[in-house]
């Protein structure tokens, strides 16, 4: 269970989760054919679970009959539609695992801004389902956690966990067996606890406006790209020196692999049809500085870009403050957040509702 926590019973149909948001050092960028929609990867990604980067929800299921439509608020606004789509989509699923009628007011906060690079479908889905499956009742551990919060968002299945983690891709192609809902091939598990390495993730916000294209239409385009079989056929060789990196505390065996597969996804995105081009002017700015400072200062940072304009840039805690003072500085970075690796998801009484 979730914090070591049994899940509430029956009678009380309400639950807050907070969930960090992820980092990932190998990425989960396109989907497998055939099975589009349980969200099953190309490959393993491997991720470091945020502590400062974070969601909370609260989900209220109704017994009463009496909301007619579930309701979602996201960051004080009402969601419309394809965002609430998605969130009634997942709500399903969890109905569908109680057995239960019941429509739901979520409530869900962000410290972070959401579509701008930074993972706020995986901390959403992975407060979403930590959140309405202990409000139901439903008695899943952390591994069946993973497998449904997948099919909400494919990285909501690392921040089931805290620390290190990595995401098996798990699946033959074959089908399914017995309820696909709960098919935990395609999950999620530890490698080091938030202990293991102090790590930190400098965010240099160069803008916070919505990206055009979601990383759910992007990966169902990645197969279009000509690069998309070199970037699966290297992966394998990536994950190995990533583990053995993170095992080793090595930031200097880490930091090259990193850049390597985030401009290897960039790569994959900007050659596919149609093409996928995330990046604005501030984004090359940042990268062209953390070379310079590796090269020139010697600094030990290296960066990675998720769907969107935004740099992480991956130091050591003794370098960070360093790096932080340094990014803010440049012109084209309105925003830096920092963040250390943060626990799994946690049930609390402070609802929102
Ligand atoms: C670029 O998990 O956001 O951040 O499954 O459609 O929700 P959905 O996609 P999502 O994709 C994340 C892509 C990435 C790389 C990564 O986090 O591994």
């Amino acid at each position: 269970m979730i914090g070591g926590r049994a899940t509430g019973p029956l009678s009380e149909r309400k639950a807050t989760c907070r969930a960090g948001s992820n980092i990932a050092f190998i990425k989960y960028w396109g989907v497998a054919g055939g099975a589009e929609d349980l969200n099953i990867p190309l490959n393993n990604s491997i991720s470091m679970t945020l502590a400062d980067a974070h969601t909370t929800t609260t989900v209220a299921w109704d017994d009463s009959g009496c909301l007619p439509e579930d309701s979602i608020a996201i960051d004080g606004e009402q969601l419309v539609g394809s965002s609430a789509e998605r969130t009634v989509a997942h709500l399903d699923r969890l109905r569908a695992l109680a057995g239960v009628p019941y429509k739901a007011s979520v409530v869900s906060t962000n410290n972070f801004p959401m579509a701008s690079g930074i993972a706020s479908s995986a901390s959403g889905f992975a407060a979403l389902t930590v959140a309405g499956a202990a409000a139901l009742g439903l008695r899943l551990d952390v591994t069946r956690l993973s497998a449904v919060a997948r099919q909400g968002s494919g990285s909501a299945s690392r921040s089931l966990f805290g620390g290190f983690v990595e995401w098996e891709r798990g699946w033959g192609g074959g089908e399914s067996e017995g309820n696909s809902l709960l098919d935990s091939r395609s999950v999620a598990h530890q490698l080091h606890s938030e202990d293991h390495w102090a790590l930190r993730d400098v965010i240099a916000i160069v803008s916070t406006s919505a990206k055009r294209v979601s990383s759910s239409s992007g990966h169902r385009l990645a197969a279009t790209s000509p690069l998309n079989a070199a970037r699966t056929a290297c992966v394998g060789a990536w994950l190995e020196t990533v583990r053995q990196a993170i095992a080793d505390r090595d930031i200097g065996k880490l930091g090259p692999i990193l850049e390597l597969d985030a401009l290897a996804m960039h790569g994959v995105m900007m050659t596919s049809t149609p093409s996928l081009l995330y990046w604005q002017p501030g984004t090359l700015e940042v990268l062209q500085a953390v070379r310079a400072w590796r090269e020139d200062d010697g600094v030990p940072v290296y960066f990675t870009i998720d769907a969107g304009p935004n740099v992480h840039l991956i130091c050591e805690a003794d370098s960070a403050a360093e790096v932080e003072r340094r990014v803010g500085a440049l012109p084209a970075v309105e925003r830096v957040l920092v963040s250390g690796p943060g626990t799994g998801p946690e049930l609390s009484d402070g609802h929102l509702i």
